[in-house]
């Protein structure tokens, strides 16, 4: 395989901007009309999501084992692509999509760079696709030995917590397997659009999984304001490998700092250390204002209950130091501050494994002052919600929107 040479013709490509984006898919829906009913009605703002991560995966066709398993959980991932087409019938992600999906990219690199395209740079590009695509398919193959497309998952009780917060619990349809940490992409079928969600539960023995949610874009307000008992979610596969590592040195001492629905996956986790080893756990959660603080009786109740594990009388049952602070503190006589400010005042923290999860906005500056009062990178655990972006990103690096933008570099 030709690495530089696809690489050359992809940054050749990238100088057209979003016009190659829109070219490819006007391609796409004309070969295969059927394929438009997986994308979402309104594709202005994310039409370069699928072209843009396609060309990062085949110029790194040379990562080897890495993208084989990126590609093999995208694929997997990809399962839950569907969509009505115009006849009302329903289609799902098939194999012979891919093919479709093939000839769209190659006829936009012929028409994009006219003479550089030539019959071997024709036939690199149509092996380095062809040898994504079985990598994707197989991981797509291997979890349907296992696990439906999508979960259909009814929606069995809400709460308005706050104006723009809503808390709302889900049973779906069979069991959904994920670790605590992890996330979830989630779809109104009104809304035909996917975004990751993070169950606040460690997984229970009914199924059901509960969910917060701030509205800041089309689809959470819609899950704020709309959102009605009955309703149906559909969720993809949990996605998701930092937050969900928590325990990968359970001698730590283990800090967790929190702002805003970031509490939802890190009570997950607290859920399942209560469950389990009860190890001791400091919970620094940061509002600007005591109202930002939606979860605090669920938190207070969760620190209150002894560890399963502990047989009553044999140790301290106070394996929960949960800390709530705020950066207003009218009318508040506890902790002040920023959480990581607090959470510094708390301890030293040198030894400690320490996960982050907020807005982007305030990982980005908590990670930041972690740094800057010396606790290493390799200490930190956090997500980006950036799942299907290759190579993957840390959550500090993320883009604070995920309205992605085509770039066409590496
Ligand atoms: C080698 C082949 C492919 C690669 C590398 C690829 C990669 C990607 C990636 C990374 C995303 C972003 C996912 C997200 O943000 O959640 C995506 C989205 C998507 N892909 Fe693929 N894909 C491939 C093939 C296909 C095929 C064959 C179809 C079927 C027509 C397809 C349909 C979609 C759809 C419907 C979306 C969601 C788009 C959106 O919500 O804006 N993909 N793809």
């Amino acid at each position: 395989m030709d690495i530089a040479a696809l690489r050359q013709s992809w940054s050749q490509l990238a100088v057209a901007g979003p016009e190659a984006a829109r070219f490819f898919y006007a391609t796409l829906f004309v070969i295969a009309p059927e394929t438009r009913a997986m994308f979402p009605p309104n594709m202005q703002h994310q039409e370069d999501k699928l072209l843009a991560s396609l060309g990062h995966i085949i110029t790194s066709l040379d990562d080897g084992e890495a993208l084989t398993a990126f590609a093999n959980r995208l694929g997997a991932d990809h399962r839950r692509f569907h969509g009505e087409d115009r006849q009302g019938r329903m289609v799902h992600l098939a194999e012979r999509h891919y093919m479709w999906v093939g000839q769209a990219l190659l006829g936009t690199l012929e028409h994009f760079l006219g003479p550089r395209w030539t019959p071997a740079l024709k036939a690199e590009w149509s092996a380095a696709y062809e040898a994504v695509a079985k990598m994707m398919l197989t991981g797509a193959a291997e979890s349907e030995r296992s696990a439906p497309p999508y979960w259909e998952a009814e929606v069995v009780n809400l709460e308005r917590r706050r104006v723009d917060i809503c808390v709302f619990t889900v049973r779906p349809n069979y069991l959904c397997n994920y670790l605590p940490g992890q996330s979830l992409p989630a779809q109104l079928p009104s809304l035909h659009t996917w975004r990751y969600l993070s169950p606040a539960n460690a997984p229970r023995a009914d199924g059901t999984l509960e969910f917060h949610v701030r509205a800041t874009g089309r689809f959470s307000t819609h899950l704020v304001r709309r959102l009605a008992i009955g309703d149906t979610l559909l969720l993809g596969h949990p996605m998701g490998t930092e937050l969900s590592s928590y325990d990968r040195a359970p001698h730590r001492p283990l800090l967790m700092i929190a702002g805003g629905t970031g509490v939802a996956p890190l009570r997950a986790v607290l859920e399942a250390i209560q469950q389990g080893s009860g190890r001791p756990v400091t919970l620094v959660v940061g509002g600007r204002t005591p109202d930002d603080l939606y979860d605090h009786l669920a938190l207070t109740k969760l620190a209150a209950t002894p560890p399963a594990g502990l047989r009553p009388g044999t140790g301290d049952d106070r394996w929960l130091r949960y800390v709530p602070t705020v950066e207003n503190s009218w009318g508040w006589d506890g902790e002040v501050g920023r959480a990581v400010d607090t959470a510094l005042r708390l301890g030293s923290w040198n030894n400690a494994d320490i996960l982050v999860c907020g807005s982007p906005a305030m990982t980005r500056a908590t990670v930041g002052t972690l740094h800057s009062n010396g606790l290493r990178a390799e200490q930190v655990l956090t997500e980006s919600y950036d799942h299907t972006v290759y190579p993957p990103v840390k959550a500090t690096a993320a883009p604070a929107s995920r309205d992605f933008s085509w770039t066409g570099s590496r």
